[in-house]
């Protein structure tokens, strides 16, 4: 006979490879913590419905509480021939605690045990990248202030468009990582119900009380369908989706930061702790930090297509290609929170150099718009005044100047209707402060909005 917990009906033992292929303990280990906990919550349960007695649940609680020990302090050695981290538990737990340990997987399965560990910890993690996203937005809104009159020339099409708050395009990320932040929020929602009783798939003969172990656990609900608790992975789904769209909008920001620290750019410098050397190019400092950070997002993203994929050709119920499931989730999980953490520690250090930005903005013709917007001021249609500026544009560029250097004659043979105070309307500050509605880069609706976002992260 097999030596198997599950080898009763195997006449022969299990073939090496396929011990070692079948094995997810190295991947499924770090869900210990959660395991243990929920086996305590199911034996307490099923004391208070009377199918173990009190002393058996006490001795179960207390020996699952020593082996919980053992693997802290890496005193339990993880051998394929015990599959995963829940034969591991179980098998340790016997032998520490004899014939009443065998006891513990009474109303339960691997399948619904599986699923309450994985969302138990996801759960966590979402807490701790929640934290470490909460930490970046507040970065982001501080650096927005100190940045608050720190012109930027704004890009579309990556030409220069209308000149910007630095602290408005800061505030931009604010608004990306706030809904980041809520996306997760709502996906632990989502998380947060217990699959436990549903047993291998159709629930279990005992009367159990799943509402007990929920409590105790703090889900929130309890799956209403034992066949969907144990085979779906749509919760996986739903975070690593969130995580995908997080890590886009970390690698949105990463590009620009590099692209801002190059030569050719000069807008920014980035502090020397979080960038590194070259081994050949004395004069070099990389933004490794973030070039791995946009890195990062294609592993994510691949996390999220092959958990899709995992499940698009699984029939119902449980199968053990959800085994796979894990490997995807911890590496996303891994991946976005170490990268989060490292952008909210590096971004305080960021240098920007206002006067790089400003000669840019001004050669890039950036408050062109602001000429066209006062042209249609004075009475003249947009289309018409859009033509009349674009002459203006082509005859600074012939003389390789900026806009507000055009003399006032040059200006008035393309339109009668400028006068002197034109050259208000062509300061980079003037097209900034006079973009002053809700949502626009006036520094002072920037300085509302940092208030803003500020009460609203006291409220998540
Ligand atoms: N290691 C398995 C997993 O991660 C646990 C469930 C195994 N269930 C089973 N019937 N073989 O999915």
């Amino acid at each position: 006979m097999s030596k198997k917990m599950w080898g009763g009906r195997f006449a022969a033992g299990t073939d090496h490879l396929v011990e070692a292929f079948t094995a997810s303990i190295q991947v499924d280990r770090r869900l210990y913590a959660e395991d243990i906990r929920g086996s305590m919550a199911h034996a307490r349960m099923l004391g208070r419905v009377g199918v173990l007695t009190e002393a058996e649940v006490e001795a179960i609680v207390t020996g699952l509480a020593q082996v919980r020990q053992e693997i802290v302090e890496d005193r339990l050695p993880f051998v394929d021939a015990l599959e995963d981290i829940h034969m591991h538990v179980e098998s340790r737990l016997t032998e520490i605690i004899g014939d009443v340990g065998k006891k513990l997987h009474t109303g339960r399965s691997r399948n619904d045990q599986v699923a309450t560990d994985l969302r138990l910890y996801t759960r966590g993690c979402l807490d701790d990248l929640v934290r470490e996203l909460q930490h970046l937005q507040h970065v982001f809104i501080d650096l927005a202030e100190r940045e608050v009159e720190t012109i930027l020339p704004g890009l579309t099409h990556m030409q220069v468009a209308q000149p910007i708050s630095f602290g408005h395009h800061c505030m931009a990320y604010v608004e990306m990582f706030h809904r980041d932040t809520q996306r997760l929020l709502d996906a632990r929602r989502r998380v947060n119900v217990l699959p436990l009783g549903a047993a291998a798939l159709a629930g279990t003969t005992f009367p159990i009380d799943r509402w007990d172990v929920a409590r105790q656990l703090g889900f929130e609900a309890v799956a209403e369908n034992s066949l969907d608790a144990v085979s779906d992975r749509d919760f996986v789904m739903e975070a690593l989706s969130d995580l995908a769209i997080l890590a886009v909008h970390l690698s949105r920001l990463s590009e620009e930061l590099i692209l801002w620290m190059s030569a050719p750019f000069g807008f920014i410098d980035l502090p020397d702790g979080f960038c590194t050397g070259s081994s050949i190019m004395p004069q070099k400092k990389n933004p490794d930090v973030a070039e791995i950070i946009r890195g990062k997002s294609g592993r994510v993203i691949g996390d999220l297509v092959a958990i899709l994929v995992l499940m698009k050709g699984q029939p119902l119920a449980y199968n053990r290609d959800n085994q796979e499931d894990k490997e995807t989730l911890f590496d996303a999980l891994d991946q976005m929170r170490a990268s989060v953490e490292i952008m909210g520690r590096m971004l305080p250090g960021l240098q920007t150099r206002p006067d790089v930005m400003r000669a840019q903005a001004e050669r890039g013709f950036a408050t062109a718009t602001d000429l066209a917007d006062y042209l249609v001021r004075k009475g003249l249609p947009f289309r018409d005044a859009h033509a009349v500026v674009g002459r203006a544009v082509r005859l600074a560029q012939e003389r390789n100047i900026g806009l507000e250097a055009l003399p006032l004659a040059d200006l008035q043979a393309l339109s009668p209707l400028i006068d002197r105070e034109v050259y208000a309307v062509l300061v980079l500050e003037g097209s900034l402060a006079a973009r002053d509605h809700l949502g626009g880069t006036a520094p002072r609706q920037v300085q509302a909005a940092i208030q803003r976002a500020r009460e609203r992260l006291q409220r998540e």
